[in-house]
């Protein structure tokens, strides 16, 4: 077979803010399949880019007091630090504000013009007259229709689940100025999905098979798309296409000026939907690579052998198998050959939300020195072919990695390869030639493990890579070469075994290499042999080859590391109780920042005097404890659920289990620290900090005290 020729991409992330968990896994998910790819011969350009335009971006811009460009530049600084950190081998990162994108936007939206797929329709819609700008639903807020609930959003109501339009709230105010908005129409442009020839086109390509043969979408992904294109339901995602009636509705591809996006050929004022441009954000970073690498993009574009694969999450589906497909067919260009649709992370079975701080952060885990290999390890082992969230959990991660990666693995060099150097000048000797073929006899084979990388059964191919490697460790455990040494006379014997051992070990690295670029590059240097070629698994090492001496491969997790991430109250040194889980839920950071400043403006007041502005940033409010549990794994932790007086309760962890059983608290008022910023911890996220008394000094007694409310006092009161 001819290698592959392959352009492949990662979701580009949106411009607002810092990587998060999710995009790290969507992106390693990508790069072992890159790299396997690569192994096998294939050609491959893998790119991404940043997805720089809609109204949140130029909306966050405004807040941080920046332009849209500088703000998404400012964001596009802080990649690099992730991909590099977590071995990402993206060949070249773009942005969908560039010139390439205006372009390729531009001429696709012709390209469809020329077709006769776009229509312009008048769209009665919500202004804000402050802003002087058309408001996207979810900065509408007001009261639900159905059950009266206050400042819901848009679209649905948080208090009852009522579904609606923007028009159906009640009192309707502007979440960006708190304006009451206006209705007013605009003409909006359409791409007329409701063309019969839309919808005969994404029957075919959704059911039809990719070059190899292979579905193009997994199975459950071609599901919902013939939901959608079926009867159908509404897609969740605001200026998604309704649909209707059998057929996909029309979908809205304009929005007015102001907003930060590519202006639309003759249409004055109007600018292309953010999602519109988007997707085409992967063609013009591939062209922008091209023209950094000499390579002739419409050329490349064009060569038939070019396959073009996405890796997305499970939530952008709707855009990836019904829009971005049409747009490219209809414009003239050819439709992705598949969608890889992935599923979500959790952490310790939460969700993670990005108001909430959940997840675990990526950067800690790089600044904590904790080895990206491990994580790459770890997700790989959790991540199959279907659409099913993977979850992370700190004690089956330190479990893989320890038992698995190092235990198994690693172990293997580490046992053999140092007798090679010291014993016999850094030489191979001769290989066990039963004991290899029994390694294999019975064993799925490598090219089983390719067919699972390239079907991306990551964890089935971790699984066969493993069984290998138990083999070749009970070779080893049965033949002790750390006893064998001890005895002059059996030092052929040794040798052969470390031998037979490491020559079994320079293929496990190989099956691995996807997964642990790095440590297979240092067992290459190691053994002298390639690092990255697929077809090198299995060869012979010659009687007599030289490597180089053992150098530590990899280290094992230590547990604490994982408590530093989750940032865990119980890895506060202890001084007394509130103390401690005070000082952690203000976060380090932020206590460093905080004694920062306060050096600075106590320059005329005695040290440790705060101003009145220093203690109004702290937003104390009254809260009712409407319900308290004991945290299972925690001898300090208490887990209450406050009424803040918000639309949703409050979870915070308090840590004075010592002095109150839960029970004693329920339909307390107590008095919570409301503005701290969110702390993840491994039993879920703390929102805020309830306020105890207590000693610093344990030794002037016990005593742990809840504050109290003077009757009369409701949740959320402000006290000051
Ligand atoms: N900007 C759009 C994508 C445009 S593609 C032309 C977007 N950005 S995103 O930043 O919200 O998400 C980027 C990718 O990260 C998506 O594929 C999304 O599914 C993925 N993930 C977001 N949260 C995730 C998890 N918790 N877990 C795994 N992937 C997740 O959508
Ligand atoms: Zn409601």
């Amino acid at each position: 077979m001819n290698p592959r020729n392959l352009f492949v991409t990662t979701a580009l992330p949106y411009a607002n803010g810092a990587f998060h968990i999710g995009h790290i896994m969507e992106y390693i998910q990508a790069d072992i399949w890159v790299r396997f790819q690569r192994m096998r011969g294939a050609t491959v350009r893998f790119v991404c880019a940043d997805d720089a335009h809609g109204a949140p971006i130029m909306i966050a811009a405004e807040k941080a007091g920046k332009t849209p460009q500088e703000f998404v530049a400012g964001i596009a600084a802080g990649r690099r630090q992730y991909l590099d950190g977590f071995h990402i081998a993206f060949d070249h990162w773009h942005s969908t504000d560039s010139p390439e994108n205006t372009e390729l936007s531009q001429s696709i939206y012709r390209g469809l013009r020329d077709q006769g797929l776009i229509d312009v329709r008048s769209v009665e819609q919500f202004f804000d007259p402050v802003k002087g700008m058309f408001l996207p639903d979810r900065y509408i807020k007001g009261e639900c229709p159905k059950c009266g609930a206050k400042d819901q959003y848009g679209d649905s109501c948080e208090a009852c689940g009522a579904v609606y339009a923007p028009t159906d709230l009640k009192n309707p105010f502007s979440a960006l100025s708190g304006a009451t908005p206006e209705l007013r129409s605009s003409d909006h442009y359409f791409f007329r999905l409701s063309d019969p020839r839309c919808v005969a086109f994404l029957q075919q390509w959704t059911r039809s098979n990719d070059r190899h043969g292979q579905p193009r979408l997994q199975p459950e992904v071609l599901a919902k798309a013939q939901e959608w294109l079926g009867e159908g339901a509404a897609p969740d995602e605001p200026g998604g296409a309704a649909v209707a009636g059998g057929k996909l509705a029309d979908w809205d591809i304009s929005r007015d000026a102001p907003y930060f996006g590519i202006e639309i050929p003759d249409a004055p004022g109007k600018y292309f939907y953010v999602w519109l441009d988007a997707p085409i954000g992967y063609l013009a970073s591939l062209k922008a690579w091209c023209a950094k690498n000499g390579v002739d993009f419409d050329a490349l574009l064009a060569d038939p052998t070019l396959e073009q694969v996405h890796f997305i999450g499970k939530d952008i589906i709707y855009f990836h198998v019904l829009f971005w497909p049409a747009t490219l067919h209809f414009a003239g260009r050819k439709a992705p050959d598949r969608v890889n649709v992935h599923g979500f992370i959790t952490v310790s079975g939460e969700k993670m939300s990005k108001s909430r701080g959940t997840g675990i952060s990526p950067l800690r885990y790089l600044e904590l020195g904790m080895n990206p290999e491990w994580l790459r390890y770890y997700l790989a082992a959790k991540l199959n072919s279907r659409v099913e969230d993977v979850d992370f959990n700190p004690d089956d991660f330190v479990a893989r990695v320890n038992a698995d990666l190092v235990g198994k693995l690693i172990n293997i060099a580490s046992r053999c390869a140092g007798f090679v150097t010291k014993r016999f000048d850094g030489r191979l000797g001769p290989v066990d030639a039963d004991a290899h073929a029994a390694f294999s006899a019975g064993w799925a084979g490598a090219d089983a493990v390719a067919a699972l990388y390239d079907g991306r059964d990551y964890g089935k191919a971790i699984r066969e890579v493993m069984a290998y490697a138990d083999r070749v460790n009970e070779y080893v455990d049965a033949r002790k070469p750390w006893e064998l040494a001890k005895d002059p006379a059996r030092a052929a014997e040794l040798h052969t075994v470390c031998s037979t051992a490491l020559r079994a070990f320079a293929d496990l690295a190989l099956l691995l290499a996807p997964i642990l670029p790095a440590t297979a590059q240092r067992v290459a240097t190691m053994l002298r042999l390639p690092a990255a070629d697929w077809s090198a698994i299995g060869k012979p090492l010659p009687e007599g080859h030289a490597i180089e001496p053992y150098q530590h491969l990899m280290t094992r997790v230590d547990p604490k590391q994982l408590d530093a991430l989750f940032d865990l109250p119980e890895a506060v040194p202890a001084g007394g109780d509130k103390a401690a889980a005070g000082k952690a839920a203000a976060g380090e950071a932020a206590a460093a920042k905080a004694s920062a400043g306060a050096t600075k403006t106590a320059a005329s007041a005695p040290e440790g005097t705060i101003s009145i502005d220093d203690f109004g940033k702290v937003d104390m409010r009254i809260a009712k404890i409407v319900a308290c549990e004991a945290v299972e794994g925690s001898d300090k932790l208490l887990r209450l659920t406050l009424d803040v007086g918000e639309e949703r309760t409050r979870n915070v962890f308090s840590g004075i289990r010592s002095a109150y059983a839960p029970e004693q608290l329920v339909g307390r008022y107590t008095v919570v620290v409301a503005n701290l910023a969110p702390r993840k911890m491994k039993f879920g996220v703390s929102e805020g900090m309830v306020l105890s008394a207590g000693w610093d000094d344990p030794a002037k007694g016990p005593g742990l005290f809840l504050l109290d409310v003077h009757e009369g006092a409701q949740p959320g009161m402000k006290v000051k």
